[in-house]
């Protein structure tokens, strides 16, 4: 088989499909304590979880997919020459990696959600659709695999659905940018955005570096899979308002201050698009929501702040160190918990936020550096000291400037807004792979 034409029928559904919009989500965690259990469970999750092709099938939308921590393969037996073979960042798992992601203070590993940053984290399984209905018969279908299954425990679920306007918890609209993958037969979002390499996000296909990236070992457990990063991400929203509130002189320079921290209009709308005022058809209009650049004409960041979370994260053509496009990632965000009603300025004490979820092939050149290099720093632009002013790791003293003319405005002693309670790095295994680990002797 030619390396680039793309095996769908392997590769997990939930790697390369946009979620559904509407959604309802449910995340369940899993615990092998008997090895021969957790090989009848993946033999089991072979069969309930959904692969890419057949991208025109009704039942597209609703899926099921399975992934395995370091710790889940080690619970699982594999053998050591096989576990040696994958990244480092993936066998050390999310808490150990603290210090490069930034998760400090009320963020750092020992206070996350029980059993998150745990070894007792072993497989994620996830299940969604577009409505509750549909949802219930995905769950029954996961739950199938592992009830009544002796020597495997559920220990942790967060449910997730979509928020009014398919707003995340700040208010603003997401899941508009996406990558379009070169063989996957499902377009990307933005016109002026060269397809990927497929070897970007699903292991044993060339990337935009190499022609054969180096995967793990053997090639049946490799090859088709991808890496996801799940994080629990609390959102302070009344913090968040507050801010704005402090910074601004009325609602509309709340609101112009809320954008050019985003880069976006709350309704989707982009700046590099409509800078001086809100769009809001050009916000739900997908053909034309993510179909920009920002260099030709806003080197400055006169209408998109160089350092606004989509400028920052995903840079595009801008001038910055390094290269863009090996960079890139699939996110599958959801929202969980309330939403904080319309106005309401003081915390309520709920927990609400965004479970956050990575795919790519490479967690270190992909997601960590995106976190520890963009997201919480800003030499990359040559930026003053500051961080992502959304979801970056502030201290209250951090600064963000939104560039203008005469001069600039900068805003001070910027908090942290985006609180960890938790995550960890996994391996989404393709189909056949699910039944090589059901099917290891050792
Ligand atoms: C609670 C925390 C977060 C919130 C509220 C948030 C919110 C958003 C929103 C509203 C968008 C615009 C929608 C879109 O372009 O599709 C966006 C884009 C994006 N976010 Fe986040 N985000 C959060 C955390 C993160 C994290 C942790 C990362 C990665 C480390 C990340 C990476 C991105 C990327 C790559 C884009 C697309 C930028 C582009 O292509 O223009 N976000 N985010």
């Amino acid at each position: 088989m030619s390396a680039s034409v793309l095996e769908l029928d392997q590769i997990q559904s939930g790697v390369l499909r946009p979620r559904p919009t509407p959604y309802v989500a449910t995340y369940i965690l899993l615990r092998i304590d008997e090895r021969t259990a957790g090989r009848e469970l993946m033999r089991r999750l072979s069969a309930a979880v959904a692969s890419a092709a057949h991208p025109v099938s009704p039942a597209r939308d609703t899926w099921v997919s399975a992934s395995v921590s370091f710790q889940g393969l080690k619970a699982l037996g594999v053998p050591k020459s096989s576990l040696d073979s994958f990244p480092l960042q993936f066998q050390q798992g999310m808490a150990a990696r603290a210090k490069v992601l930034g998760d400090r203070g009320e963020s750092s590993p020992e206070n996350w959600e029980k059993p998150l940053g745990s070894p007792d984290v072993h497989v994620v399984v996830t299940a969604l659709s577009p409505d509750s209905e549909h949802l219930q018969s995905a769950l029954e279908r996961a739950q199938k695999a592992y009830r009544e299954l002796t020597g495997v425990a559920a220990i942790w679920r967060q449910d997730c659905h979509i928020l009014p306007d398919e707003k995340e918890p700040f208010g603003f609209k997401d899941g508009m940018s996406h990558p379009a993958i070169e063989g996957s037969g499902i377009p990307g979002s933005n016109s002026h955005e060269r397809p990927f390499k497929a070897g970007e996000f699903v292991l044993g296909y060339p990337d935009e570096i190499s022609e054969a990236p180096q995967i793990p070992q053997p090639e049946i457990l490799g090859r088709n899979g991808s890496f996801v990063v799940f994080r629990k991400l609390h959102q302070r929203v009344a913090a968040f308002r507050q801010y704005l509130k402090a910074n601004a002189s009325d609602v509309h320079t709340e609101e112009f201050l809320a954008a050019k921290m985003m880069g976006r209009w709350r309704s989707g709308a982009p700046l590099a698009l409509c800078p001086m005022h809100d769009d809001p058809e050009l916000g739900v209009d997908s053909r034309r929501n993510n179909d920009f650049l920002f260099k030709a004409d806003d080197a400055i960041g006169y209408k998109t702040p160089l350092g606004s979370h989509i400028r920052r994260l995903n840079p595009r053509d801008a001038d910055v160190a390094g290269l863009v496009r090996i960079h890139r990632m699939i996110r599958r965000g959801t929202a969980y918990g309330p939403p904080l009603p319309p106005g309401v300025l003081e915390d309520d004490g709920a927990d609400r936020g965004l479970m956050f979820a990575f795919v790519g092939a490479h967690i270190g050149r992909q997601f960590e550096f995106v976190q520890s290099e963009w997201m919480n720093d800003s030499a990359f632009f040559g930026g003053t000291s500051g961080v992502d002013p959304i979801s970056g790791a502030g201290d209250g003293i951090g600064v963000f400037d939104v560039p203008r003319r005469p001069i600039r405005t900068r805003l001070q002693g910027l908090p942290r807004f985006v609180i960890t309670r938790g995550g960890e790095y996994c391996f989404m295994p393709s189909l056949r792979a699910l039944l090589w680990l059901a099917e290891l002797k050792t």
